[in-house]
């Protein structure tokens, strides 16, 4: 058991409700976010069945492209539990479609969700992190970030920018001793395509996928290193290193999948 406490957000489903159990498990207290809290409320039972000791879990209702919202659930937490340590910065949409023929609803809110979402989480956690003396950001952003992704353009351009914040905010954090980790995610194994925006419901055509839970792991595991960003498989290493040294050939492969 431990003191710590985490705050997830997208704790509904996927890589944040993996890796809100995995450190429940581990004896952490936990502050899960999203919007559907029917599905929070069945991860508390859930929570509440495991055999102890374990941590406890805060469902608390937020919307990560509301300030308001992701400010009221760090109050939350701190009058629940006393301190927070941990943001997992997890909530995201995907979306497919052309940057010019798709609906400026579907990119407006991917936008608002996979950008301002993160800056919101940071901006409402960091007060409280500086309170507990030390505290770690983990960003969950996509081995997408790196290259050209036509018709998967917004969403690879989303992840470029929360991935490339990342060294700034790090250093920026440094004298409050907060650390940053930026979280390259290849394809898992979540209802992430079957939430996905835009036109194209397709999977991803024959990519090998990780199971979520070997991604929550790798999650909690960071968080007793300094890393300053973590890609979890050599296939998604691949996929980066060729974004940087053959990006045209990684751009036409990744037309030819997401069109
Ligand atoms: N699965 C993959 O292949 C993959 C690959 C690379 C990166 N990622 C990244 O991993 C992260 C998690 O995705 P996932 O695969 O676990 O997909 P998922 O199962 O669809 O989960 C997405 C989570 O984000 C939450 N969310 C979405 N919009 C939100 C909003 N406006 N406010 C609050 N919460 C919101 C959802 O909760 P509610 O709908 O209840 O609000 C849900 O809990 C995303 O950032 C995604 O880009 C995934």
């Amino acid at each position: 058991m431990t003191d710590k406490v985490v705050f997830i957000t997208g704790a509904s489903s996927g890589i944040g409700r993996a890796t809100t159990l995995l450190f429940i498990r581990a004896g952490y207290n936990v502050t899960g976010t999203a919007r559907r809290i029917e599905r929070l409320q069945t991860l508390k039972n859930e929570v509440e069945a495991l055999p102890s000791p374990h941590g406890t879990f805060l469902p608390a209702q937020g919307d990560v492209t509301q300030p308001d919202t992701l400010s009221d659930a760090v109050q939350h937490t701190l009058d629940t539990f006393g301190r927070l340590d941990i943001l997992v910065a997890n909530a995201g949409v995907g979306h497919r479609g052309a940057i010019v023929d798709s609906e400026w609803d579907d990119m407006q809110t991917l936008l608002r969700t996979n950008i301002d979402g993160v800056l919101h989480s940071i901006r409402a956690c960091v007060p409280a992190m500086r309170q507990s003396g030390s505290g770690h950001i983990m960003i969950v952003s996509s081995v997408a970030a790196n290259i050209s992704s036509p018709y998967a353009a917004i969403y690879a351009a989303s992840k470029a920018f929360v991935s490339s914040i990342t060294g700034s905010v790090r250093l920026e954090l440094e004298a409050d001793n907060i650390k940053v980790t930026d979280f390259l995610v290849g394809r898992t194994e979540t209802e992430f395509d079957s939430n996905r925006l835009g036109s194209g419901k397709r999977s991803g055509g024959g990519l090998p996928t990780m199971d979520v839970d070997q991604v929550a792991q790798a999650i909690v595991n960071t968080t007793t290193t300094n890393r300053k960003r973590v890609i979890l498989r050599l296939f998604d290493r691949l996929i980066v290193w060729g974004g940087i040294f053959t990006p045209w050939l990684l751009a036409r492969l990744a037309k030819r999948q997401y069109k």
